[in-house]
């Protein structure tokens, strides 16, 4: 590390546009799945049912954020944090989906902004943090191209209400994950499996993203408009060209995929020939919908991934040599901690010409909290964030595309299928009486955002 870079760890040195924040999704916060009015998601659902949850975990109150929203941002604005991005839940403000609008869902959010703005926080909203409404599910969810126009009547139904206070939206959140996960694997909700739901969920989610940005764009022309990409820096497991070219398959599948087409580039089906199956799905107009001139990218970047070429598994013939395994420093979530990868993918973000403005919108880690008289001394936390940190500052110093830092996430709260155990959060949460505790992780950065 650049000793420079060590001590020039301040909020300053970042510059005076960079944007800080914290970041979270409505279905690990808020709780109160049934109440005032809200349909059920795919995740209310998927997390009820047997054994999808680690250790039977279910999403209960979460951190109650539906009812508690107004401490959680009064402690937002001691723990000086600017910029807060959360999800709007989709069932809640259209039980179905489509169709009869709930006005206490719509109300919800109006007094979650207002408080926002009362403290001087700015609100960022994701659109879609993978909770579809279950009704919609049952349609055929993101398997169904009909959701292009689903996801149109939600985000016109958002613009309308909120795009007078909210200024910055995301309009997804890392569709790779909800259509690997939810619909390949079969291991997140709605719990689907197979290559066709996949192909069809990757497209249907490429074209709703695009059509909801131009929907945005058309009614709220000054709004600043973006969308969020999980991205993972890969490594071969040796220099082995089987091992390589696994490499860039899986590169080709999580890393490019998703972003590609958006930015106009098509789906890089030379690089990755199972995708050509994709082709079925793709109308001819499509390419033309697909394209959006976005305002700024989010990219969400946690680990390093090595990669062995695996002829046991189908399609991408690659594995994961997990962190575990190769006995390097983890998180609670197996994922290796290794700073230069956030520098790496930044660089790799910031080289498409198309993007203009690109943001660290989620960065974080789980490790398991130790209490030390009454505080949370979360050291390793600490030094994750810092480190990852001075990756973004030599990135930004290098004069790649570096335009903020979102950490993951503000409370410990309900990690998908691994419920409760990972704790993601600067606060430390109780789930039994929904007591909050700054962790000493968000003591220093309260310090550093000041
Ligand atoms: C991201 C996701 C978040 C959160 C985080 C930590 O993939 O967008 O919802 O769960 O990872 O695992």
């Amino acid at each position: 590390m650049d000793q420079s870079l060590a001590t020039d760890l301040n909020k300053a040195a970042f510059g005076p546009d960079f944007h800080w924040g914290v970041s979270t999704a409505a279905f690990q916060i808020e709780g109160a799945a049934e109440t005032d009015g809200k349909g059920l998601s795919v995740w209310d659902v998927f997390a009820s049912r047997k054994n999808k949850i680690k250790n039977g975990h279910r999403p209960g109150d979460a951190c109650n954020f539906y009812h508690q929203y107004a401490d959680d941002i009064g402690l937002m604005a001691e723990l000086n944090i600017p910029n807060f991005r959360f999800s709007l839940s989709w069932s809640r403000l259209l039980p179905a989906g489509v169709g009869a609008v709930n006005p206490k869902g719509i109300d919800y959010y109006n007094r979650v902004i207002d408080t926002l703005l009362e403290k001087g926080i700015t609100p960022w909203v994701t659109l879609y943090h993978w909770d579809l409404p279950h009704a919609l599910e049952q349609r055929g969810g993101w398997t169904h191209r009909d959701i292009v126009s689903w996801f149109s009547e939600y985000t016109a139904l958002c613009a309308q209400h909120y795009g007078d206070r909210v200024k910055h939206f995301m309009v997804m959140n890392e569709p790779s994950v909800f259509t690997g996960a939810g619909y390949f694997l079969g291991v997140h909700a709605p719990g689907r499996r197979g290559l066709s739901n996949y192909l069809k969920a990757i497209h249907h989610s490429t074209l709703a993203t695009a059509t909801g940005a131009n929907i945005l764009r058309a009614a709220l022309p000054k709004a600043q408009i973006g969308t969020t990409f999980s991205c993972t820096h890969l490594e071969p497991y040796t220099h082995s060209p089987s091992h390589i070219r696994a490499t860039q398959r899986v590169d080709t599948l999580l890393n490019r995929t998703f972003i590609e087409p958006l930015l106009g580039l098509g789906y890089p089906i030379a690089d990755f020939s199972v995708l050509k199956k994709i082709e079925k799905y793709i109308q001819p107009d499509d390419y033309d919908k697909m394209a959006f001139d976005f305002d700024f990218i989010g990219i969400q970047c946690y680990t390093r991934e090595i990669v062995k070429a695996s002829l046991w598994t189908p399609y991408i013939g690659a594995s994961i040599v997990k962190a575990s395994q190769r006995k390097v420093p983890h998180t609670l979530m197996n994922w290796e901690v290794y700073p230069e990868a956030i520098y790496e993918m930044i660089k790799k973000f910031s080289a498409y010409p198309q993007i203009k403005k690109l943001i660290v919108t989620e960065n974080g880690a789980a490790f398991p909290d130790v209490w030390q008289s009454g505080a949370v001394n979360d050291v390793k936390r600490t030094e994750y964030l810092q480190g990852y940190l001075k990756e973004v500052l030599r990135a930004k110093r290098e004069g790649h595309k570096t335009d903020g830092y979102f950490v993951w996430t503000l409370t410990d709260n309900f990690e998908w299928a691994e419920g409760f155990h990972p704790r993601f959060g600067l606060v430390h949460v109780d789930f039994e009486t929904q007591q909050r505790t700054v962790k000493n992780s968000g003591l220093w950065y309260r310090d550093f955002l000041k």
